[in-house]
């Protein structure tokens, strides 16, 4: 049994004598200023971006992601690019190996303060000699209150640990971020409840055999939870990138049969992506059909859409479908892209190199509107395509005049096919 003994007041160590809001009195909503303070803004415009902003003072960030993907990494160089004074407390690692890691990132910050202490009572007192002006924590789950008669990485003592954490931003207006591991399901270390009680949870993500790392807002009290942000993880730490379509789209010098490019949303962003397809005859009588980055029952809705509707015969294949660079995609703009890329395979024809789709796909084969159509048209054009097949149903909301990219539009599966392999 996990079991809370009573809370002392003097447990707020970190708090000066005079409390700095007047506990226990109601304030007119109207005496409230609406400034949430002067947010910092960090050299890294990813960071910035996912945080709606920059940092917001006294607010509580929790950054989860599984082990290895780079949490610490990030962390520690935010601490080394900014200009301000950090305590960085880790309880996983050894100063030496905090050292160690800070001397492969370049950056340089003379008032980073580093501290392995894992009693939450002891940190605070650190916290009171040192005045931070940004505290992180790495990571949660190794730090442990008395007040909470159990292991440390417990729920129970995760809630405590947390809870003072919040009560200390709030109070202190010192911005905290918190990491934590994501266990096998998925969720930030044990319960859901800390994401309740932070401000904002950001979520880094990444298949580890490529160095790619999006680092996705899952819940902001002061921006959208829309944003991603993406990095390359290096030898020499994590790179901002900027213009993510330029990695995702392997520049070959000639067109290949099976290779399609969609323009995709992550969040509010564009991007453009490449759909890799590979059909061959089955060999040992069992078809097989296998996906990366892409949901397998949905290709096989399209392939069940192109033998009904276009004849073609994907029954005796095999069929290979992948998203170049490692990302995962769920929008269905990206349909028309795959079922291209699935019929220059079949047919053995390759498709030009300068064009582009962003169309769903109905059952019956028709086009379909997708949303955010002008994002998607302006991030083909300033890639440099020269056309971008789209529905002719998102056709009538837009002013084609203002791009200078080709924009063609169909109404059926039938008509591209006719026109880009016939
Ligand atoms: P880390 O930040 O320790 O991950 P987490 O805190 O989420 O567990 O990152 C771990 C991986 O990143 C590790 O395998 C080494 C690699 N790495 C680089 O490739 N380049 C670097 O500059 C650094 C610091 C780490
Ligand atoms: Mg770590």
């Amino acid at each position: 049994m996990e079991e809370v003994i009573e809370r002392p007041a003097e447990k707020e160590i970190w708090k000066d004598e005079k409390p700095k809001r007047n506990e226990g009195t109601p304030v007119l909503l109207n005496e409230i200023s609406p400034e949430e303070g002067k947010r910092i803004i960090t050299p890294d415009l990813e960071l910035n971006r996912v945080l709606g902003g920059g940092i917001v003072p006294g607010s509580l960030v929790l950054v989860g992601g599984e082990p290895g993907i780079g949490k610490s990494t990030l962390l520690l160089q935010l601490a080394l690019h900014l200009n301000e004074k950090i305590l960085y407390v880790s309880g996983e690692e050894s100063e030496q190996q905090i050292k160690m890691r800070a001397e492969r990132i370049s950056g340089k910050n003379d008032e980073l303060y580093i501290s392995t202490e894992i009693s939450i009572a002891r940190l605070f007192k650190q916290v009171k000699q040192l005045k931070p002006d940004v505290l992180i924590i790495d990571s949660i789950q190794t730090l442990i209150s008395d007040f909470v008669d159990s292991t440390a990485g417990s729920i129970a003592q995760i809630k405590e640990c947390a809870g003072q954490l919040q009560r200390y931003a709030k109070e202190s207006n010192v911005p905290v971020f918190i990491i934590g591991h994501i266990n096998k399901e998925g969720y930030i270390a044990g319960p859901k409840i800390l994401e309740h009680m932070v401000d904002t949870v950001l979520q880094f993500e990444g298949d580890r055999n490529y160095t790619h790392r999006i680092l996705r807002t899952i819940k902001n009290r002061f921006g959208s939870t829309d944003e991603i942000g993406i990095y390359k993880m290096e030898g020499d730490g994590l790179k901002q990138v900027n213009n993510p379509s330029e990695l995702l789209i392997t520049h070959k010098d000639e067109p290949l049969s099976g290779v399609a490019i969609a323009a995709t949303m992550e969040g509010m962003r564009p991007m453009l992506i490449e759909v890799q397809a590979l059909v061959s005859p089955a060999v040992y009588g069992n078809p097989q059909r296998t996906t990366t980055g892409f949901d397998l029952r949905r290709m096989s809705m399209l392939l069940a859409v192109l033998e009904k509707r276009g004849g073609f015969a994907f029954g005796n294949k095999d069929v290979y479908l992948n998203i170049a660079g490692g990302l995962k995609v769920e929008d269905p703009a990206i349909d028309l892209g795959i079922a291209c890329a699935l019929l220059s395979s079949i047919e053995d024809v390759f498709l030009p190199m300068n064009l582009c789709f962003a169309a769903e796909i109905g059952l019956s084969g028709e086009l379909r509107a997708v949303n955010r159509i002008e994002q998607r048209i302006s991030e083909a054009e300033k890639l440099g395509f020269e056309s971008i097949y789209i529905s002719k149903h998102n056709l009538k909301s837009l002013n084609i005049k203002k791009y200078n990219i080709e924009i063609r539009s169909a109404g059926k599966m039938e008509e591209i096919y006719q026109q880009l392999f016939v």
